[in-house]
């Protein structure tokens, strides 16, 4: 357990979609035991319940607290900002985690429907949070945008669809966003958490080990570094988590 003085994210306020299991909720923890007070939202109000008293019971002293929303729901994410406004007062630091995996099928097949949701929830969902917090960093002057990305979201490949498509559209977001905000002191980076052991991993690969696979706790160092104060000249990169992940003891 790292000791008061070494935390690297005191003073750290953190919003992190889609905190209730897999990524989400393994960067989440990193950033309670970093020092941070974090925010946490998934769609369902009893998994974020359950999640936030998770994280109260393994440490009295966290400070986390959530609410049960949908990113691509524009009423929704102004609540949830509000939301974190009324109970931490600002906010330093935003993961744009939350993702719909959406169908495997070739876009020749795609359903419109599921095309639209998963592009609702992906693209949309990271666009109106950014915009919505990013309001608020600029008053503050400083503040960090990390969006969860993937693999084919940088190089294309066959039956990823729409969820392709939108994380193409996150990486374009990534780089205008952080190009109009860095006189501000505000860095906005993308990173892909490469293959590892989630639900949505299990989703896509149900043939694979999960096993074999990287664990969510053993990404999140560059989620730490990139909130932190030490990356605070870095801005509009596409990072890769494995590069950065530490075998946990
Ligand atoms: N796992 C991998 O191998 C991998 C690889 C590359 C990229 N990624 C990316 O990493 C991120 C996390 O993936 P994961 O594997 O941890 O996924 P996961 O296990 O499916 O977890 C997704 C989380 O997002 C929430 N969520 C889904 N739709 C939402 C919405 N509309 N609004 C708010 N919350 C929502 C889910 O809770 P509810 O269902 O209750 O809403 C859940 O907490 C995603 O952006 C994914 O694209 C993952």
């Amino acid at each position: 357990m790292t000791s008061t003085h070494q935390k690297k994210l005191i003073n750290n306020v953190a919003l992190i979609t889609g905190a209730t299991r897999g990524i989400g909720k393994a960067v989440a923890a990193a950033y309670v035991r970093e020092g941070a007070r974090v925010f946490i939202c998934a769609r369902n109000q009893q998994e974020v319940a359950v999640t936030v008293r998770e994280f109260r019971y393994d440490s009295t002293d966290a400070q986390v607290d959530g609410c049960a929303g949908d990113v691509g729901k524009e009423n929704d994410v102004c609540r949830i900002v509000d939301a974190v406004i009324e109970r931490f007062q600002k906010i330093d630091t935003l993961v744009n985690n939350a993702s719909l995996l959406g169908p495997r099928v070739a876009l020749v097949e795609y359903p419109f429907r599921q095309w639209e949701e998963v592009i609702r929830v992906n693209l949309h969902g990271v666009f109106l949070l950014s915009q919505e917090v990013v309001k608020r960093m600029i008053v503050q002057r400083h503040g960090s945008i990390i969006n969860v990305s993937s693999g084919v979201g940088r190089v294309g490949r066959a039956r990823w669809g729409a969820y392709a498509v939108s994380k193409f559209g996150l990486e374009g977001l990534t780089q205008v966003l952080a190009d109009e905000v860095k006189e501000f002191g505000i860095r906005v980076n993308s990173v892909n958490p490469g293959p590892t052991r989630t639900e949505m991993r299990a989703e896509a690969y149900p043939e694979e080990d999960p096993l074999t696979l990287p664990t969510p706790e053993q990404i999140t160092p560059i989620f730490v570094h990139l909130a932190s104060a030490q990356s605070e000249n870095l801005t509009g990169q596409m990072l890769e988590a494995q590069d950065w992940s530490e075998p946990i003891n």
